[in-house]
């Protein structure tokens, strides 16, 4: 599956705004860590894209409906269980890197944004102090687990500052190629 088959199956499953934006924000940020660690881009890419395709229409199992709307799609067995991966208390063990790194930037991918909406020059010069600042910030986007985010980031063996670069630099890539498309990522 390429990532224009892909977007068509997300948009198939997911109908907000909000879910939609997140896959593309995880998908940036996950092409920028394949291209750090010299990993396959697509494949990660895709990871991020379709890791909650099942969120909207099984919120309260997601994403162990994911097998079901991935099937007769192709992907390998180790691909859905990358994705199942990433839940809460997973069944499948993150002891891969592109687990591991769909677990860390799952939900910081939409905190930097979420972050970048209140800068005026918004994805530009974003430095990890910001981020870092807004996460000590308990009001700022509440239900996000601030301990998840550096838990899972720790797992991954990253530092903070290195980790808030690469996806700051994924998310404005992305930003850039979604812009020509017609679409933000900032809303
Ligand atoms: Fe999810
Ligand atoms: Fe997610």
């Amino acid at each position: 599956m390429n990532r224009e088959e892909a977007v068509e199956l997300l948009k198939e499953h997911v109908k907000t705004d909000r879910v939609y934006r997140h896959s593309l924000a995880v998908e940036a940020a996950m092409i920028a860590y394949a291209k750090k660690f010299g990993e396959d881009t697509d494949r990660w890419g895709l990871l991020g894209l379709l890791h909650d395709l099942d969120f909207e229409k099984f919120p309260e199992v997601h994403p162990a409906k994911a097998p079901e709307l991935l099937a007769d799609t192709g992907f390998d067995q180790t691909f859905v269980d990358s994705i199942l991966s990433h839940g809460i208390d997973p069944d499948v063990p993150r002891d891969l890197m592109e687990r591991k790194a769909l677990h860390a930037v799952d939900e910081m991918a939409s905190f930097i944004i979420a972050v970048a909406l209140m800068r005026p020059t918004k994805f530009e010069g974003l430095k990890a102090k910001s981020v870092k600042k807004k996460m000590k910030d308990k009001a700022f986007a509440r239900a996000v687990n601030r301990e998840e985010l550096v838990s899972s980031m720790e797992d991954m063996g990253v530092e903070f500052a290195d980790h808030i670069d690469t996806i700051v630099s994924g998310l404005k890539e992305h930003e850039s190629m979604l812009n020509e498309q017609g679409y933000s990522l900032l809303g």
